[in-house]
């Protein structure tokens, strides 16, 4: 197996994007990354998006993306796994990538969803959950976000205001985050005391709908490696039971649990040895399961981290360190590639305001559903 590197990384602003249409915005990522890369045209072109073909009616978005890039020749495709559709995509071109089937990969995330009315932007974010058992009876992913997050506060005593902490955190990195959706600090008391949107989430707690698209260009050539160079040291997916009522512990992410436990074997690290985590922080108390998950915080602790600081900037280890989902965005299909490009920054040392001391080792954690997919990628600085 061959080193694979990311060798250039590109984004778009996430929010309102009235005027591109979601091949414009994949193109602007896209030739970002290509130009960083100083890669002409890649062996391979993957697209990570989870619903084009309902808010743009448009499909075969490899081929569409290939051909607006005037990258004929190319091969591409899509990849969808709902909100893990980016990171997804990475996994798959990193198997590539790694086994030399490609010398280099093109992967773009994208994803339009302000050109839908709000009640078809919560049809599209809900289209990965069961048609037959949850769709059907009206379920909202929303509304699984908030079942959880009522059980979550019922069963770990998690209060109001501990939940709030995640929220803030983000906000407070997405201030300095010139991509970021929302650039506005928040209290406690403002998340606490937002809009109830389905009880007991609250505004505050729901990631945002934005529109985005975000690229990074991998190789396996030793001689792209640049100073400082960043490697894939590791990439794994997993899944539990699609719908979170039917697992034995509803409390419990096991395919983020089972994918940080296979990524952290392949880097050959320990939990301890990560620098900074960007998770997938969608609901305060999705953003809570997941450090539980990873293994940064004991089961039910991880509002109570937050609060004491610990996956602040400057903490232990620090979190949505551009905004995360809550505040940067969530392009639901772009934003695993927007976490990789964030932690790629991070790496290299240009976060400028938002850097991470020292930040040698990147973990990102990107989420379909309620856990039903879940993929756990390591960026590993080598020189
Ligand atoms: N965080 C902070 N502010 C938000 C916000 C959010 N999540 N969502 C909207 N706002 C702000 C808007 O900027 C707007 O402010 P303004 O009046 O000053 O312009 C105001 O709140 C109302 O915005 P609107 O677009 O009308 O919100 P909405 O009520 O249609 O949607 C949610 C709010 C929470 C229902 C919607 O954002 C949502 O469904 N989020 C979850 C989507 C998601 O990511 N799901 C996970 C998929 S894996």
């Amino acid at each position: 197996m061959k080193r694979v590197i990311i060798a250039g990384a590109g984004l778009t602003k996430v929010g309102d994007h009235w005027n591109k249409s979601i091949l414009d915005l994949a193109v602007d990522a896209a030739t970002a990354a290509l130009k960083d890369a100083g890669i002409a045209t890649p062996d391979q072109i993957i697209i990570g998006n989870m619903f084009s073909g309902f808010s743009s009616s448009q499909e075969s978005l490899g081929a569409m993306a290939a051909d607006a890039l005037r990258l004929w020749g190319v091969p591409a495709f899509k990849v969808e796994s709902s909100g893990a559709s980016g990171s997804m995509a990475l996994h798959v071109a990193d198997s590539l990538v790694k086994s030399g089937q490609a010398n280099s990969a093109l992967v773009i995330g994208v994803e339009k969803m302000r050109d839908l009315e709000p009640s078809e932007a919560a049809r599209a974010t809900s289209l990965g959950e069961s048609s037959e058992y949850v769709q059907f009876f009206g379920i909202s992913q929303t509304a699984l976000g908030a079942l959880i997050t009522q059980l979550y506060m019922q069963e770990y005593e998690v209060t109001r205001d501990e939940l709030s902490c995640f929220p803030v955190i983000a906000h407070k990195n997405a201030v300095t985050s010139e991509h970021a959706q929302f650039r506005k600090a928040v209290s406690i008391a403002d998340v606490s005391r937002s809009m109830p949107v389905s009880d007991p989430l609250r505004l505050l707690d729901c990631a945002p709908v934005g529109d985005g698209a975000a690229a990074v260009v991998l190789s396996n050539d030793d001689g792209m490696v640049k100073d400082p160079a960043i490697e894939i040291a590791a990439s794994a997916a997993s899944t539990d039971s699609a719908n979170f009522y039917q697992r034995d512990d509803m409390l419990e992410f096991m395919a983020t649990r089972r994918a940080v436990t296979k990524a952290l074997s392949l880097a050959g690290i320990s939990v301890r040895d990560i620098d900074f985590a960007e998770i997938n922080d969608s609901y305060s108390a999705v953003a809570g399961l997941s450090v539980e998950a990873l293994g940064l915080s004991k089961m039910g602790e991880g509002a109570r981290d937050a609060r004491d600081g610990k996956f602040d900037i400057k903490g232990k280890v620090p979190i949505s360190t551009y905004g995360g989902l809550k505040g940067r965005g969530n392009p639901v299909g772009a934003t695993g590639i927007y976490q990789i490009v964030e932690a790629y920054h991070q790496l290299v040392g240009k976060a400028k305001a938002n850097q991470v001391v020292d930040a040698k080792i990147g973990l990102t954690h990107n989420m379909g559903g309620i856990d039903s997919a879940a993929v756990v990628h390591i960026l590993r600085r080598i020189s």
